[in-house]
């Protein structure tokens, strides 16, 4: 149309017009090839450096996802070595359990076979459940309840998760009341406060807590080591503070045996303690030894499943277990051979509980070491510093619990969630030591809260998780996943693989429901 009319009208114009334009047009289309080829080769050229800026942008984005993931990975933690998986999880199962309870227990049932009925106890109970929870925490990398939940699938298995994160949280307060008088006992014998005749350790135990505010200020001290502890994470605080712990704790046990076993007149504790008395055995001492087994390896708070999930998928989850179970034996049986020997030779006989470690070993120790000076206090200054230490590596795997489900829950750091975890339990832990101290107003149905908290705790949490994650293993979690855990993912042999299934799936419920029900005396 533009060239009709431009045509038409002013042709001689036009012409030159034309000539112009063209030319220009050619110019132009020449400008335009060049531009063209120019802005393709800008363009490739641009392409290229975007090629380069987006692949090193690529890149860049990939390292520091990558180092995203390692982080998220490192912020959850894990544990560095496969001693200091061994070393924690010995750590939480080595506790006060150890030597007040078992020593006892082994002289009043039967000594010896005491001892075989509870190592087939471990075998048989303490070490498959404790391999179950291993399974769930690592096969989750997540807090217990997460890791309940993500295996559950959105059932109600889940509420087992909450369930022990909560017995872990509750019995932290009372289990630190205890090792606080550990700390106190430590601090006592180092002032030599610990001499006197025997009423004298009964009064002084009694004023102590009885005293509103000195066992507070010791729950204090030992939840603020904890917290020194467990706020600088899984590597660098409760692995680094469990491989320096737990040796201490073994080398002051060995040397407290040695010393109680040279003292006159051992030899009878040692018969009390490992002589077999086939005659004392009935079905009370199986059921106690299986209750002492369960308790003895932290089983259904949370605690082992906690540290599962800071596991490598190299570590090898049965053995491990096993070790656990071998290391937590071993203990109790020393601290038997710590405390009866001597106790023997000066002619105490021993309880279990509070009174044994407060009130009887001091007496025996003053007395069995009364014609050399210094040995006794330092005697006592060592049994102190081993419980203290028991108690505290118990505690941080009980803190842990807490912490890393606050953590990850709620979103908050770990310095946060350990510290809020600490001052909720260092409260509990108040009330429950306040009503020890007589306060009225604490006693429920004529219990302590103490009490209470033990019970509850001890006698009826624990074995509701315990049952009810061995028929969630045995029972409901796919079979493939539990065999790839136990079995690393086929890397592992797994010899003894069916056998474990065997046991979560018939033995260990059956186990822990006659423990139950016998305690509430229904069997
Ligand atoms: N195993 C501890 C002991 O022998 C007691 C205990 C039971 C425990 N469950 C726990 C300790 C969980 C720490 C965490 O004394």
């Amino acid at each position: 149309m533009k060239a009709t009319f431009s045509s038409s009208g002013h042709s001689g114009g036009m012409n030159q017009m034309h000539k112009y334009q063209m030319s220009a047009m050619q110019k132009s289309e020449k400008g335009y090839f060049l531009a063209v080829f120019l802005t393709k080769r800008y363009a490739f050229f641009m392409f290229m450096l975007n090629f380069d800026a987006k692949l090193r942008f690529l890149l860049y984005f990939c390292k520091c996802f990558y180092r995203k993931g390692n982080m998220a990975q490192t912020e959850r933690g894990n544990f560095a070595s496969k001693m200091g998986v061994i070393l924690a999880t010995a750590g939480s199962a080595v506790g006060l359990g150890n030597v007040w309870r078992f020593p006892y227990m082994t002289g009043e049932n039967g000594g010896a076979v005491f001892i075989f009925i509870y190592f087939v106890c471990v075998l048989l109970l303490g070490i498959p459940c404790m391999i179950s929870e291993f399974i769930i925490g690592r096969h989750a990398q997540a807090n217990t309840a997460r890791a309940f939940s993500k295996m559950a699938g959105g059932t109600p298995w889940a509420v087992i998760g909450y369930m022990g994160v909560l017995t872990g949280f509750l019995i932290t307060g009372y289990y630190a009341v205890v090792s606080g008088w550990c700390v106190h006992y430590v601090w006592s014998s180092l002032l030599g406060h610990l001499s006197g005749e025997p009423e004298y350790f009964k009064s002084f135990f009694a004023d102590f807590t009885a005293h509103p505010f000195k066992p507070l200020f010791w729950l204090v001290v030992i939840m603020l080591m904890t917290y020194l502890i467990v706020e600088n994470g899984v590597r660098n605080g409760i692995e680094r503070a469990s491989k320096i712990l737990m040796p201490l704790l073994f080398v002051l046990l060995l040397i407290i045996v040695v010393v109680s076993c040279m003292l006159p007149g051992a030899d009878a504790g040692i018969n009390f303690l490992l002589k077999p008395d086939w005659n004392a055995i009935n079905s009370d001492v199986f059921l106690s030894a299986l209750g002492q087994s369960f308790y003895s390896m932290s089983i259904a708070m949370g605690c082992i499943c906690t540290y599962a999930s800071y596991f490598s998928r190299q570590t090898n989850l049965a053995n491990s277990a096993i070790q656990i179970g071998i290391i937590d034996s071993m203990v109790a049986v020393l601290a038997g051979l710590m405390i009866f020997p001597a106790a023997f030779s000066v002619g105490v006989s021993p309880d279990s509980g509070p009174s044994l470690i407060f009130i009887t070993l001091p007496n025996v120790f003053q007395q069995a070491f009364a014609s050399v000076p210094m040995v006794g206090y330092i005697i006592s200054l060592m049994f102190y510093s081993l419980l203290t230490l028991a108690a505290l590596t118990s505690l941080m795997s009980l803190v842990e619990v807490s912490t890393a489900f606050c953590q990850e829950e709620m979103h908050i750091s770990r310095k946060k969630a350990t510290f809020l975890v600490v001052a909720a339990a260092s409260i509990i832990g108040m009330f429950c030591s306040l009503s020890l101290s007589g306060y009225d107003g604490l006693q429920v149905l004529g219990r302590s809260l103490f009490d209470i908290f033990d019970f509850v705790t001890g006698q009826i949490f624990l074995p509701v998780v315990g049952f009810l994650t061995c028929i969630f293993i045995g029972w409901f979690v796919p079979h493939h996943i539990v065999r790839d855990e136990f079995t690393n993912f086929g890397t592992l042999r797994g010899t003894y693989f069916h056998f474990y299934v065997f046991l979560v799936k018939y033995v260990c419920p059956l186990c822990i429901l006659f423990i139950f029900l016998h305690q509430f005396g229904l069997i």
